[in-house]
């Protein structure tokens, strides 16, 4: 990893300096910023929750509403893009946000959809090999997902369903004292539970912490123990680079509204390795659009899924939603990954150096400080506080966000934040905690 070796400075000159200096600036302009009720931008650190839009989308959607207009049916062949093939537009560009190869990438439905998708062909329990492996205190949408499909997989007869699950959910928990879990203690348990384990199922980046999981050193203990390993990418696409296919996963899955800027309920995106692209014996729920489109129209009773991620696919897809998302990606591709984090990185130190600056011994970072542990996100613990700091922050012209019981989540996101807002909101905040 290339090292950080700035010295930083607390000063409205620093951080100027450092936005005249970055070569990502001019993405900012590319985005409309919220305004706060007295005309100035808001300081917006949650990209983590929903992305901003690009000033392009209208144009994008547009363009898919007038093709509708004048084409109506006809757009499935003659719209500028086709909606028969619109997914195919956007699958290399998100096959390089995620380091994957185009066959092991497809757009469709959203997250908690997908995972269950992937589920269905990649959670085979045995009755040796039954269990799953995730975190405790995982966003909830994937707990729920976990549990359901290890009762769905359970005879309709078990009695106590509960005692069912506990029995085959591993949940790993910090180290007392910890507020994230250590990877040799992850490798531990996978080595520990190995033969009883079926799946592997964590974060790429929890949402809580804002810690970025080791998937590569993950996967390979997964694959060590014979296990599947998938991840959910929710807070890691466009926020990390990722390296899927060279990191051996096996399947992931990720939203656009987040980092991905494809705006509310955006349509997700799902990984299944190239070595199970042709694995056509997988149980999988099927649906016509992952059939094999030369002969999808022949409408024939037998289904033969696409090889790749495609054959993944179920229904026709939402091409006003996957309009916004082409509008996003192109954003991405033109500033790239590498560059993209690497800003990230200094932004995100600049954060934590100006944080450690505050006098207050309240607070806390519970993101880890190494950053290959961590994306763009630090989750701020503030003592014996409660949400009315928060209003105050926000009152004071910021968008962040509150996790029960005492923590704030920013997330200074590199293609429209800079470190002049960095500055700012740490302002804001040791004004607010003086109250
Ligand atoms: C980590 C994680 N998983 C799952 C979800 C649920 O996503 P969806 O509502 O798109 O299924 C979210 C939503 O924020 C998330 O952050």
């Amino acid at each position: 990893m290339q090292e950080i070796e700035l010295e930083f400075e607390n000063s409205a000159k620093f951080a100027a300096k450092m936005d005249a200096a970055d070569p990502l600036a001019r993405f900012r302009e590319r985005f409309f910023m919220p305004h706060q009720p007295n005309g100035e931008e808001v300081i917006y650190f949650t990209g983590n929750s929903l992305g901003l839009q690009p000033k392009t989308t209208r144009e994008y959607v547009d363009q898919e509403l007038k093709d509708w207009e004048t084409l109506a049916v006809e757009g499935h062949l003659h719209a500028k893009h086709p909606w028969l093939r619109y997914h195919e537009f956007l699958t290399e560009q998100m096959a390089r946000v995620v380091g994957a190869k185009p066959v092991e990438t497809v757009v469709m439905n959203s997250l908690t959809v997908n995972l269950h998708l992937l589920m269905v062909s990649f959670y085979r329990p045995t009755s040796e090999r039954y269990k799953i492996v995730i975190e405790k205190g995982a966003f909830p949408s994937d707990q729920y997902a976990v549990e359901s499909q290890i009762l769905f997989h359970c005879d309709a007869e078990t009695p106590r369903r509960g005692d069912a699950v506990k029995k085959r959910l591993i949940e790993l928990t910090p180290r007392e004292g910890d507020s994230t879990l250590r990877t040799e203690d992850i490798v531990e348990a996978i080595e520990r539970e190995g033969d009883s384990i079926a799946l592997v199922l964590l974060g790429g980046v929890n949402y809580y912490t804002g810690q970025a999981f080791d998937m590569q050193a993950i996967t390979e203990a997964g694959h060590k123990a014979e296990a599947v390993v998938g991840f959910d990418l929710a807070h890691a696409a466009g926020n990390l680079e990722l390296h899927l296919h060279d990191w051996n996963v096996d399947f992931a899955a990720w939203c656009s509204y987040k980092y991905l800027n494809a705006g509310p309920g955006g349509v997700a995106g799902a990984f299944i390795h190239e070595r199970h692209a042709n694995a056509v014996d997988l149980p999988r729920f099927a649906g016509w659009w992952g059939h094999d489109k030369k002969t999808r129209f022949l409408m024939g009773p037998k289904f033969r899924p696409i090889p790749g991620a495609e054959g993944w696919q179920i229904s026709n897809p939402p091409i006003l939603q996957m309009a916004a998302l082409r509008a996003s990606l192109e954003i991405f591709d033109e500033a790239g990954m590498t560059a993209l984090r690497a800003k990230s990185e200094k932004l995100t130190s600049y954060l934590e150096f100006l944080l450690s600056e505050i006098d207050d011994d309240r607070i806390s970072v519970i993101t880890p400080s190494d950053r290959t542990q961590r994306g763009c996100q630090l989750s701020i613990r503030v003592k014996d506080s409660d949400r009315s700091l928060h209003d105050r922050i926000v009152a004071g012209g910021v968008s962040a966000d509150w996790r029960e019981p005492d923590v704030i989540r920013v997330a200074p996101v590199p293609l429209y934040n800079s470190f002049s807002d960095v500055l700012q909101f740490v302002e804001i905040l040791k004004r607010s905690l003086k109250v």
